[in-house]
């Protein structure tokens, strides 16, 4: 079986790659910068220089593959989801032109919405797309990735987990390991077919101040939830360099999904993986973040 995917240096794919060498297979990875891929990996994959934004680059780095793991990239642009309409034009002309029958999509919680909640429209877009193709598909309907915490190491440091949702909103929270699991499985799989939706919950949902409890914990920083305004936010997020378009996507991924929002698939024994907060926090945030001669 041939398998492309795509992000192999991202937070899920480089854990899809390896998972399908463990599994004997040799993935075709698409790359931008092929040096930018782990060492060790680099001998074992089919490495292929493409930018997810140019649709030829992905038809001809896509040929003769039996399945395909899709990530959107995140967008870094003024017109984020612009750039998400650019990534699905480049899936679907490789799956048309290449005629691949089997694609696992990354997606999120709230693509069920279609529309209201920032960048995951953008990943709406893509699964719409891919269903319009009459293929065998699964979108992964991931929770809150765990690595998301690492976007605010300084805040984490000082203390405070700074959010604009109600601090007592439960959602799920995932590793993106436990997500690699499920797409392989899902590609290796030949036990579904068709339009298939896929949540991926992981291990518990959980309140801010759970969350904040649990990094308390794990890392030895206290650290404290915050609710902050929507404006304050946006403040942050511009400072951090972030173009308007850009920040009012990001904030829409959390506005979107603020009010009365209960996802269409619920935590099923099929959507709860097991990796707990507490011991990644451990493993990836506690050396970065404690506080000195506690680490
Ligand atoms: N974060 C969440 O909580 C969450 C939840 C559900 C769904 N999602 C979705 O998951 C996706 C992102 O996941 P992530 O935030 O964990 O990021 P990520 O997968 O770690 O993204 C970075 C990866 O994208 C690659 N990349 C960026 N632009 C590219 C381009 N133009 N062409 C080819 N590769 C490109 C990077 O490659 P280089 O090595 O070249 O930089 C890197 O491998 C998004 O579609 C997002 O909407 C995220």
């Amino acid at each position: 079986m041939r398998v492309a995917v795509t992000t192999p240096t991202g937070n899920v794919g480089h854990h899809v790659v390896g998972m399908l060498v463990r599994a004997g297979l040799r993935p075709r990875v698409l790359v931008r910068e092929p040096g930018r891929l782990a060492p060790e990996l680099r001998d074992q994959v089919d490495a292929v220089r493409a930018d997810q934004y140019d649709p030829a680059a992905v038809v001809a780095a896509t040929r003769d593959v039996d399945a395909l793991f899709w990530v959107d990239p995140p967008s870094d642009g003024e017109d984020p989801l612009a750039d998400y309409a650019r990534a699905t034009e480049s899936v679907v002309r490789a799956v048309t032109d290449n005629g691949i029958g089997r694609v696992v999509f990354q997606s999120s919680v709230g693509a069920e919405k279609r529309h209201g909640a920032g960048e995951i429209d953008g990943l709406a877009h893509t699964e719409t797309a891919l269903d319009e193709l009459g293929i065998d598909v699964t979108h992964l309907r991931c929770g809150y990735f765990f690595t998301n915490l690492e976007l605010q190491l300084h805040a984490l440091r000082a203390g405070v987990l700074q959010v604009i949702l109600p601090l007592d909103q439960a959602m799920a929270w995932v590793a993106p390991r436990d997500i690699a699991e499920v797409a392989v499985t899902r590609l290796l799989s030949r036990e579904w077919s068709g339009r298939c939706v896929q949540a991926v919950h992981g291990p518990a949902d959980l309140t801010w101040r759970e969350v904040a409890d649990i990094l308390t914990a794990a890392t030895g920083r206290q650290i404290e939830a915050e609710r902050i305004t929507d404006d304050a936010m946006r403040a942050q997020l511009r400072q951090a360099g972030m173009t308007d378009g850009l920040v009012e996507a990001v904030l829409g991924m959390s506005t979107g999904l603020r009010e009365d929002f209960v996802p269409e698939q619920p935590r099923t024994v099929q959507s709860t993986t097991p990796t707990l907060l507490g011991g990644w926090a451990y493993d990836h945030l506690r050396h970065r973040i404690a506080p000195s001669g506690e680490r």
